[in-house]
């Protein structure tokens, strides 16, 4: 072998070794976050720190039950993390900002507890566009108060008869639009359509018609899933407020009055009850909006406005109006 040659080959070796050791290394490096319920400590390290546009490696184990990772507003799949085993993902921000990393596996009653920081710094590509605050805070809305509908249909309303009289009528269109529909409850677009000329139970149709025409097929999917996935442990399947975790958030109410003397605002509750016409025909998508932005509180209702879009939150709303109207299947 001629000396140039050996070289090269040395040359080679090193650079070769070079490409494998140093994702090794830098693998090697990364810490690995702990997953505990949420009594138990939760996220360990509870903050990650990231910079735009460089890949995070990030792995993962569970010291007690299986586990989940995702981070809120991202498109990514969530990451299974099993007990005593190792899982990894890589992500890449592409705007700075603070993120929300929660567990998405039901692992017990505070699971949505789980949650901690992604701090993601460096500068973006596109200046973001200026967020407008909420439409509850706009409207001056108080989340707390009792929102019930003075009257409710005799029967569930029916979107199909609904969409058939809306079109009869064909001069309805200022109700079928988002900006409409989200800022009024169901009794009062009941209300606003008392001098159409239709009967009480025509009218609540023509409301399921409306709330169903502000959403779309994929959107009411979309929704129907998030709530199975994230909502339904407290809520119930069906909106009854009856989840496997209901009497548990009662239990926990009931200890909490009795050592706060009553005299704490905001204590926990029973979920509510969607199945409740009273409930949801009182309230309007935008207070319900709100209530999912900023949680409860204090009452087991979590906050998931750092969690969903908001697309993802409207959808979400359009399939919890299904727990009072007949949509067409
Ligand atoms: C850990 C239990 C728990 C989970 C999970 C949960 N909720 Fe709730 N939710 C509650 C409790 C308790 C209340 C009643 C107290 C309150 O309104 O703050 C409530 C109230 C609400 C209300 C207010 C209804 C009204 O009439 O004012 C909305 C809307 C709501 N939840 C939506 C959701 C959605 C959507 C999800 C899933 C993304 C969800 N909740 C997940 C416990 C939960």
């Amino acid at each position: 072998m001629k000396r140039s040659e050996l070289l090269t080959r040395i040359v080679i070796t090193i650079f070769s070794l070079g490409v494998v050791a140093l994702p090794l290394a830098l693998w090697a490096q990364t810490p690995l976050i702990h997953a505990r319920i949420a009594e138990g400590g939760g996220w360990n390290p509870d903050v990650i720190q990231a910079k735009v546009g460089e890949p995070l490696y990030l792995k993962f184990t569970s010291d007690d039950v299986m586990h989940g990772f995702a981070v809120g507003q991202m498109d990514m799949q969530p990451v299974d993390i099993e007990p005593g085993k190792v899982s990894e993902t890589t992500l890449t921000f592409n705007k700075p900002g603070i993120y929300t990393f929660f567990c998405t596996r039901w692992c017990g009653l505070n699971h949505w507890r789980m949650r901690g920081t992604l701090e993601v710094t460096g500068s973006e590509t596109n200046p973001p566009e200026p967020a407008s605050p909420p439409l509850y805070v706009t409207l001056d809305l108080n989340l707390d108060a009792p929102h019930l509908a003075e009257v409710v249909p005799t029967e569930k309303a029916s979107a199909r008869r609904g969409a058939e009289l809306l079109r009869q009528l064909n001069n309805l269109p200022t109700y079928q639009s988002p900006d409409y529909y989200r800022l009024r409850s169901s009794v009062q677009v009941f209300q606003d359509l008392s001098g159409s000329g239709l009967t009480d139970s025509q009218r609540w149709d023509v409301v399921a018609g409306i709330w169903q025409s502000n959403t779309t097929p994929e959107g009411f999917a979309e929704g129907k899933e998030l709530y199975a996935q994230n909502c339904a442990a407290c809520h119930g399947e069906f909106g009854g407020g009856d989840g496997v975790f209901a009497d548990d958030l009662a239990a926990a109410g009931t200890a909490s009055m009795q050592t706060m003397n009553g005299d704490m605002a905001m204590s926990m509750q029973t979920p509510a009850n969607f199945s409740d016409p009273q409930r949801m025909l009182g309230a309007s998508p935008a207070l319900l909006q709100g209530k999912i932005l900023r949680g409860g509180m204090g009452t087991g209702m979590p906050m998931w406005g750092s969690i969903f879009t908001h697309e993802q939150i409207w959808n979400l709303i359009a399939y919890m109006y299904s727990f009072q109207f007949d949509y067409p299947r």
